[in-house]
């Protein structure tokens, strides 16, 4: 079994290349530890969904707890799956678009298939939110 952690967190006022540091980082990292799983800003908030072995995930979690780019982590879901929802992607963006139409054609394009309903649920909410 994998574990899969969602968490959201707040960062007000990260610029693109702040973003893109933070994914470069992540994909170099995650690659060597066998850690999945993609990352959305909305200007405010981070969301990221993490899967991998339960002991990179609490390891990671420190670090990332650490990072004085965001603050208030509040997690949201902790579970095991069989499978990856990401198995491709070491650290995917997905990006948010301005119009919540947009938003949500986006989203479809982008959210991986093996995502549990409830899971895509909630980051539907958050990519809508404004
Ligand atoms: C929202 C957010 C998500 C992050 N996600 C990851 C991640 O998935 N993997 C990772 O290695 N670092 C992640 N980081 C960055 C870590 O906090 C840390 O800066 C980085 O791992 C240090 O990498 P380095 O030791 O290679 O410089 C994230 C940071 C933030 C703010």
């Amino acid at each position: 079994m994998i574990s899969q952690y969602l968490y959201i967190s707040t960062a007000p006022s990260l610029s693109r290349e702040d973003v893109d540091a933070i994914l470069a980082a992540s994909q170099r990292n995650n690659a060597a530890r066998g850690v999945t799983g993609l990352l959305l800003y909305n200007g405010r908030n981070f969301l990221q969904l993490l899967e991998g072995e339960e002991s990179e995930l609490v390891s990671l979690m420190v670090k990332i707890s650490h990072d004085s780019r965001h603050t208030g982590i509040s997690m949201i879901d902790r579970r095991l799956v069989e499978k990856r929802a990401c198995p491709n992607w070491a650290m995917r963006r997905v990006m948010i678009a301005e119009s919540v139409e947009k938003r949500r054609d986006l989203l479809k394009a982008d959210l991986p298939e093996g995502l549990d309903a409830q899971t895509s649920k909630i980051i539907t909410n958050f990519v809508v939110l404004n």
